[in-house]
């Protein structure tokens, strides 16, 4: 496994994959990895000879009163967790490879409408900083295959609708969310749990899968089964930002026609802010 933190140097391995045929997956990182972020990495492994994982903390995509300065960076035990994933090449570039000139001079990329809505709504300017960075890192990998979590659901739906309107030539694979055994996403931000709120926590899950059930029996989603997952979550104790069934395809708002849909959430427990989402499909 290759460490590389510069351009050129990513350039290099890049162009050696690529003379040696090798087909090249990107796997975009904030670090502190974890068993989702290696399945990740298993998965690239099935569409590429070449794996290339970055690891960079993006401030672009933190608002002012966010956790950039908390977010747990812990480089050594990412890189010993990557090699035994057997990934070939770690980007770990500073804020200087990626913004060249500046985070406020660089050229950004929005997908107008989504990134407003959802967590948008909650995180202004959150999802321009994340389709900004990983548009950066598309354009200095070049990978053939770029895979996400759908843990975070609208981000990889504003990943894909980005490469199609810019006609990037990446394939995007998005990849089912791993979870702890009480069905607790994982996620970095499961760090900042107290004991207590880490045995609140998987009541997410729990009322998405509770939503999800409620609108299979009904056949069809009402306001007042959103509204009941809204009041569960409070009652143990969270501070919902929304609860919101929509459908697959563009996250928009479902018609009675559409039956592929997903229940997506965010909520807070005390300062740590959690998200999730189950899909399923109406008959
Ligand atoms: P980060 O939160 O580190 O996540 C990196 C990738 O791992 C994302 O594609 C995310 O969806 C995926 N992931 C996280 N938890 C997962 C889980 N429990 N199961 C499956 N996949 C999971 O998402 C980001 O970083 C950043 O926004 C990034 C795309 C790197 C841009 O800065």
């Amino acid at each position: 496994m290759i460490t590389v933190d510069s351009a050129a140097g990513l350039r290099e391995q890049m162009a050696k994959s690529r003379q040696g045929g090798k087909r090249i997956a990107l796997v975009s990182t904030m670090g502190n990895l974890h068993a989702g972020h290696i399945h990740l990495m298993q998965e690239a492994r099935q569409h590429a000879q070449a794996v290339v994982a970055s690891i960079y903390v993006n401030p672009l995509q933190f608002g002012p009163n966010e956790d950039f300065d908390s977010y747990p960076r812990t480089p050594g035990h990412d890189k010993v967790a990557l090699l035994a994933a057997g990934v070939h090449v770690v980007f770990m570039p500073s804020d200087t490879v990626i913004y060249p000139r500046g985070r406020g001079a660089q050229t950004v990329i929005e997908v107008p409408g989504l990134s407003e809505d959802l967590c948008g709504a909650f995180r202004p300017g959150h999802f321009r900083g994340v389709t900004t960075v990983v548009h950066r890192l598309l354009m200095l990998v070049a990978p053939d295959v770029a895979i996400f979590g759908k843990k975070d659901y609208q981000q990889l739906m504003l990943i894909r609708l980005m490469v199609e309107d810019l006609g990037i030539p990446v394939e995007i694979v998005g990849v089912d969310t791993v979870r702890e055994p009480d069905g607790l996403a994982m996620s970095s931000r499961n760090n900042y749990l107290s004991a207590s709120e880490r045995r609140t926590a998987p009541q997410l899950y729990e009322t998405l899968c509770a939503l999800r059930d409620r609108v299979l029996r009904h056949g069809s989603l009402t306001k007042e089964a959103e509204e009941a997952a809204v009041e569960s979550l409070k009652s143990h104790g969270f501070r919902p930002d929304y609860v919101s069934v929509r459908r697959q395809t563009d996250l928009a708002v479902p018609q009675p026609e559409d039956r592929r849909l997903v229940a997506l959430a965010a909520a807070w427990l005390r300062r740590t802010r959690l998200i999730d989402n189950v899909e399923f499909e109406l008959k």
